[in-house]
This record gives structure tokens, sequence and C-alpha cells, in this order.
């Protein structure tokens, strides 16, 4: 499974690069709000940083306009991959760019169906949010099931990019699932390190291991 993780802050980007364990970057107009700077400097920052797949999401939503975003976005780095919303002219601007050998990611996706769409015009990357399903009472597990059972049943290699992931049971889930990616808040991502006997075991062997008066260097 890959690791992508869902930020624009560059320094925490920067961190988790560091552990090699990153493969990938989602941003959204959201995240970039937050991040508080220009967005083709930030995207063309986080390209610097990581070698995988970077999402910059078009904010147009008709599909001329989407494509004259895409083109400056795409012409920023190499790994850029081109996040458009799941609409029709979303899917047709899909069509367009994977064609033109574009990575794209399909976001916004909370159906199957949205799902089989995104991969019949040839995505790169489908991304079902799980927590936003989660947040009104549906079951955002279910939905990456039935979309892995679809493109298995015909073969899409169109990526399932796990989304809106708010826990470390929603990653664990997503891995027993079989997705293929999944994308992360940084906490979330550092959290997975963690478990308290982990902690507990490390302090008592540091501990014994002060009473032996060695040194390893
Ligand atoms: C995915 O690419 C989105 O950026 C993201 O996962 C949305 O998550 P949220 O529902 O926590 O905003």
């Amino acid at each position: 499974m890959k690791f992508f993780v869902d930020t624009a802050d560059t320094a925490e980007i920067r961190d988790l690069a560091d552990t090699g364990l990153l493969d990938g970057v989602t941003t959204n107009p959201s995240l970039i709000m937050k991040a508080g700077r220009p967005m083709l400097e930030v995207i063309k920052e986080i390209c610097a940083i990581v070698d995988g797949p970077v999402s910059a999401e078009v904010t147009a939503t008709d599909f001329a306009d989407m494509m004259a975003e895409a083109e400056i976005l795409s012409a920023v780095a190499d790994n850029i991959a081109i996040k458009v919303p799941l609409t029709l002219d979303g899917l047709k601007a899909c069509r367009h760019l994977t064609d033109n050998g574009q990575m794209v990611n399909v976001t916004l996706c909370f159906s199957a169906n949205q799902a089989l769409l995104a991969a019949k015009a040839g995505a790169t990357f489908i991304s079902p949010f799980i927590g936003r399903l989660d947040d009104i009472n549906l079951d955002g597990l279910d939905l990456i099931r039935e979309i892995r059972q679809i493109y298995d049943n015909y073969g899409f290699e169109t990526e399932i990019l796990a989304a809106s992931i708010r826990s470390a049971n929603h990653v664990k889930d997503c891995a027993l699932i079989g997705a293929d990616v999944a994308t992360v808040p940084p906490a979330v991502l550092k959290g997975l390190a963690r478990h308290p006997l982990t902690d507990k075991g490390l302090e008592a062997f540091l501990a014994d291991w002060a009473k032996t008066g060695q040194s390893i260097r």
C-alpha cells in the first residue's frame, strides 16, 4: 500500500519524506488556503521534495477552463497529478488529460458508480472520501470495498486512493480491503508508528541497559 500525505504544509512534507515512508502528496483548495501561500509556489516546492505523484486541484468547473488550468499546473513539474472533481466536465477533462499521458486524480467520489465512471474515463487515481461519508452516518469503508470489487471484476487499473481519512483504524481497514493508496493527514500518519507497549518496552530496555554501565559506541 502506498502512503500519500494530505497536506500543503511543506515543513510536514519534508519531515515525512525524510522517513522514506512517503510515496506522494495530495492537496486541495482548502489545504492551500490553510498554507496561506500562492498555490503554484507551494506546489512547486512540494514537487521538489517528493518524487511521487503530487495532486494539484483545478478550481474551474467547466471543461475548457479545467483544461486551461491543468496546462498551467502540469507545467510545474513532471510528477503533478491533476485533480479534477467527479462531475461530467471533470470526467471529460480526465479522459483528455490521461489520453495525453497526464496523471489524473478524480476527487470528491462518494459512490461506486462515480468510481466506475472515473475508471472508464482512464483516471490514474480515484479518491473516495471515507470520513465525509462517516460524518453523515454512512459507511465510508463500504464504498472502498465496493470499488475494490468493481475494479477487480473488470481489471480496471485506476488506483483506489482512500481519502478523507481520519484515524489509524481507517488506514488499517483500507489496507485490509486492498486500497492501493491512502492519503493521510500528517498527524495520523505519524501516529501509525505509535503503540503504548512499544513505549513501555523501550523504557524498560533502556533502564536495564543503563544498569549494565555499557555503551555501544
Ligand atoms: C483528498 O485528496 C482530500 O484532500 C482529503 O482527503 C479531504 O479530507 P477531509 O474530508 O478531511 O477534508
